[in-house]
């Protein structure tokens, strides 16, 4: 089931991500977080850092699992999704490092890596609460459009679209990877409960497809709808082709 909450902008937008996130956490300190990446969740974990530098959350008991990782791109790359929560989040707050789990995009054995993350998720009690965006093309983490919904922890290549969206994280003529780590869309309907954010015009077709639209693997986030527990907190922008209120 999905509820939606609508907000004027962006800033509302991650304002109520980040009380739902904060509140997850104070009700169960241990909880186990999936995360996201991408531009729409920068403001969300400023809102966290600003809601734990006000001393209304501690993450110091939580434990962290993130979506997906490029291949190839070491932790320490400065566009690994990796560097990215450690600079916009884990960094700033209280995180304890060894309560943080990543996707090694850098592994040499893929395969291995991947049933690696998916026992470690297993071995923490299973992910509280995945945080999640979505792709213009209707992708959840990095499981672009005709991902099977059973899908676990693999290897994927990337939309060009993708590729093109995500190039603002590299530098100028730097190579963006063409494949990925991701967590499958049967890891994340493992969740125990999904929040999804979604800003700005160019994500209404997918905001559509996913709530309004068939449950069809042409559209990943529409597996959202076999999901108990599932939050969509988008802009109005967002929400704009959206005909149910
Ligand atoms: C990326 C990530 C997704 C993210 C999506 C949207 O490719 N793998 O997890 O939700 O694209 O990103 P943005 O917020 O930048 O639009």
């Amino acid at each position: 089931m999905i509820s939606v909450l609508r907000r004027g902008d962006a800033r509302a937008v991650a304002d109520t991500a980040a009380r739902i996130i904060a509140e997850q956490v104070r009700a169960r300190p241990q909880t186990v977080l999936g995360l996201a990446t991408g531009q729409t969740q920068e403001l969300v974990y400023a809102r966290l850092v600003a809601l734990h530098a006000a001393g209304e959350v501690s993450f110091g008991k939580a434990a962290f699992f993130s979506l997906d990782e490029y291949l190839g791109l070491a932790a320490d790359h400065p566009a690994s999704f990796n560097a990215f929560l450690h600079r916009h989040f884990y960094d700033r707050v209280d995180a304890d490092p060894a309560r943080i789990d990543q996707l090694d995009g850098a592994a040499i054995d893929r395969e291995t890596e991947a049933a690696r993350y998916e026992g470690a998720i297993a071995a923490a009690g299973g992910i509280d609460l995945q945080l999640l965006g979505i792709g213009t093309n209707g992708h959840i983490a990095f499981n672009e459009p005709m991902s099977d919904f059973r899908s676990r922890t693999r290897i994927v290549a990337l939309e060009p679209a993708t590729v093109e969206r995500n190039s603002a994280f590299f530098g100028a003529g730097e190579r963006v990877p063409s494949h990925a780590l991701t967590m499958g869309i049967g890891t994340i309907l493992d969740s125990g409960a999904a929040l999804l954010i979604a800003v700005g015009k160019d994500k209404a077709n997918a905001l559509r497809a996913t709530i309004e639209g068939p449950i069809d693997p042409c559209c990943p986030a529409s597996a959202l709808r076999l999901h108990p527990r599932v939050t969509v907190v988008c802009d109005e922008d967002a929400a704009s082709l959206l005909t149910k209120p």
